[in-house]
């Protein structure tokens, strides 16, 4: 599969949207689905629809086996060591959750730590403030430099003898920092410090190897992946899954059930309780062979390329103030425009056919800290070319004419 060429596998191109050719530059926040993925979810329902894991007649066996291959496939593609490590959720937002709610109820107590950083995602702050409240913990936010990046010494500075959980973004979906997360976990694993990676961002673009990585949580959002959306994962080490309490009780996660008590099923039915978002996983296991088909090197390559020429052509735009200069960056611009609120600089864009996000992208710290209340922000998936850019920087002009003169 050319990735040069790899447009026409997503049926959304092919589409006008209000009489434009769609620039869409808003992977981040979600991405477009290949027709296969589409396909799969149809095929499913029209031919092969079961529940899962409960009854024994065919469908319901052909479509577990069709599920748990699923789970494979991600086993494979982040190359945990066990598929039993791989927990469906929701969303990412639901795997933070999760880890929050039960790591919180076994271990936290009064007085301790959790650390995130000043770029984290609401979805990795909130979970974590429930925590402050109900347990009275404390939450550190490591800060970051000038570059809208966190370094591993602003992590090391904060960690003190109460800390309990470190938690923090892979690929900020703001500035586009690449956290050095392997450092940052060896660092911690030092310290008998558990470390969770919000990997939203990090999974559509990067190659992942939970292995190597050795992280103990990694949270992935399947509807940025190819993916359909009311889908995520929960990559947990074994040990955690085997340690931690059930999230959310009900069918599917029970062992034994009696008046007098409850035992519980073994990984990873212990933390899907529920009818699952059967449809969603199964076609889920198309994203994964359609990454796989370009290969993630590839999509790197690809990504930084465009990155690489997205701020070149920004840069040259003197009213372009791009946001964050980190080290290692993954394909987000973010940036605010002299004298035009991010949402008219959406909305003008919008009129051209440019799909990009306005406002704080669920990081308001992030944006407090840079004394912003809203950037606009371009990201890339594995379907943009130059001439996206080229036409997100035409109508920038655009809209600086308007709002300027
Ligand atoms: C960095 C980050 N974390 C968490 C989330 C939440 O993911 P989900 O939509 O799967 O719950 C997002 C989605 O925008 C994100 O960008």
């Amino acid at each position: 599969m050319n990735i040069d060429n790899i447009k026409k596998e997503f049926p959304i191109f092919n589409n006008k949207v209000q009489n434009n050719d769609l620039v869409y530059l808003d992977s981040a926040n979600s991405s477009q689905k290949p027709q296969l993925v589409v396909d799969r979810i149809y095929d499913f329902y029209t031919k092969e629809f079961s529940n899962v894991g409960r009854s024994v007649h065919y469908l319901a066996v052909a479509a577990t086996n069709l599920y748990e291959n699923t789970r494979v496939l991600v086993q494979q593609y982040i190359n945990a060591k066990d598929k039993n490590e791989i927990v469906f959720t929701k969303g990412a937002t639901e795997a933070i959750n999760l880890v929050a709610n039960t790591f919180g109820q076994k271990f936290l107590s009064k007085g301790d730590e959790i650390l995130l950083t000043e770029l984290e995602h609401h979805s990795n702050y909130v979970p974590w403030h429930y925590l402050r409240q109900s347990k009275g913990v404390n939450i550190r936010f490591a800060e970051i430099n000038e570059n809208g990046d966190v370094t591993i010494e602003s992590i090391e500075k904060n960690i003190t003898k109460k800390t309990k959980i470190i938690a923090i973004t892979h690929l900020s979906n703001v500035t586009g920092a690449i956290l050095p997360i392997k450092e940052i976990i060896d660092l911690a694993h030092s310290k008998n410090i558990p470390v969770l990676i919000d990997g939203c961002q990090g999974a559509p673009h990067l190659k992942l190897d939970m292995q190597e990585l050795d992280c103990d949580f990694y949270a992935i959002s399947c509807h940025k992946m190819y993916g359909p959306t009311g889908l995520g994962i929960l990559y947990a080490k074994k040990k955690w899954l085997e340690e931690l309490p059930p999230y959310q009780g009900g069918g599917g996660m029970i062992r034994e059930v009696k008046k007098e008590g409850i035992t519980y099923g073994d990984l990873p039915n212990k933390f899907e309780a529920g009818t699952m978002a059967t449809a969603q996983v199964i076609a889920f296991g198309e994203s994964i062979k359609f990454l796989n088909k370009i290969g993630i090197k590839n999509i790197e390559k690809h990504e930084k390329n465009l990155t690489m020429y997205g701020e070149e052509v920004l840069r040259k735009n003197n009213s372009v103030k791009l946001i964050g200069n980190p080290k290692n960056k993954g394909s987000v611009l973010s940036f605010t425009l002299d004298g035009v609120h991010a949402h008219d600089i959406a909305t003008i864009l919008d009129e051209d056919g440019v799909a990009i996000r306005a406002g704080h992208h669920c990081c308001q710290i992030l944006h407090d800290k840079l004394g912003l209340s809203a950037t606009a922000r371009a990201s890339l998936g594995v379907y943009n070319v130059k001439e996206d850019l080229d036409k997100l920087n035409e109508s920038l002009k655009k809209c600086i004419k308007i709002f300027n003169g």
